[in-house]
């Protein structure tokens, strides 16, 4: 017997499915707060793009670099003792064919992710295959494709008509074929979820995609009530931000009113 708390590994991802046990997803970016969520339980921590919103400030994830997420891995990876870590590819960086994806995948890996994410159906179903034929579990990503925010006029929800499920239906065969161990639906009709959910054996983690996906991700600053406008699907299920700033603001004062730092505190 041991007090350490079991490891998830990908096969845990299936058999969470099989069992109707919902599984949970949030991003993380630094060795501090995945350490936080992997001590609260997360099954699963996604190094995602969208670090260069949240965290550098950037408009989109468009300008996102390998070696930003791969120092964003190394970090996750030392403040993780259960979850299973996904780091996204940036946009450039798999597109071009299986040679570059695996490439940039198995820097993702040494850097210790568990897996990696990369947006697209039927288009990068090839690079799909190739990190699986090389032991590289994948988690595929489609609907709204935040990497193709272009070509989609921005956030919009995909998939509402027949044909555009039908697309996504497609899509999502297409990367269970290809060998992903997931696939996250963001921004799609809750009907459509629950469609391409049924009809899958693989798992779906959801993002704007309703209650009857397989799990559901949120990116963490929204679940915690960071930054005054979050995505209408995202609640917040705390108050962080007013916590930091009240903290802030009561070591400000103590420094000011010279309450801080007391004897108890000096040496
Ligand atoms: O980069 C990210 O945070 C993501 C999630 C929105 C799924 O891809």
């Amino acid at each position: 017997m041991t007090d350490q708390p079991r490891r998830m590994r990908i096969v845990h991802l299936a058999e969470a499915k099989a069992h109707r046990d919902p599984i949970t997803m949030l991003t993380a970016y630094d060795a501090v707060s995945s350490r936080i969520f992997d001590e609260a339980g997360i099954d699963m921590l996604l190094i995602g793009d969208s670090i260069g919103m949240t965290m550098f400030g950037r408009e989109t994830t468009i300008g996102v670099e390998l070696d930003e997420i791969i120092v964003a891995t190394r970090a996750v990876a030392r403040g993780v003792k259960r979850s299973l870590i996904v780091s996204d590819l940036p946009f450039g960086t798999y597109e071009t064919g299986p040679a570059q994806c695996l490439d940039s995948a198995v820097q993702l890996i040494k850097a210790g992710a568990n897996a990696v994410k990369f947006e697209g159906g039927v288009a990068v179903a090839e690079q799909i295959k190739a990190c699986t034929d090389h032991g590289i579990p994948v988690v595929g990503h489609i609907g709204f494709t935040p990497q193709a925010e272009n070509a989609l006029s921005g956030p919009r929800v995909q998939g509402r008509t027949d044909d555009g499920a039908d697309r996504l239906v497609e899509d999502a065969y297409a990367i269970q074929e290809a060998g992903a161990s997931a696939i996250v639906l963001e921004l799609i009709p809750q009907a459509v979820a629950e469609r391409i959910t049924k009809i899958l054996e693989i798992p779906t983690i959801g993002i704007g995609a309703g209650p009857h996906t397989d799990g559901q991700v949120l990116v963490w600053t929204d679940m915690a009530g960071i930054g005054d406008w979050r995505p209408s699907f995202a609640p917040a299920f705390g108050n962080v931000e007013g916590a930091l700033r009240d903290a802030a603001s009561s070591y400000i004062e103590a420094v000011k009113s010279r309450a801080f730092p007391t004897r108890e505190h000096s040496f």
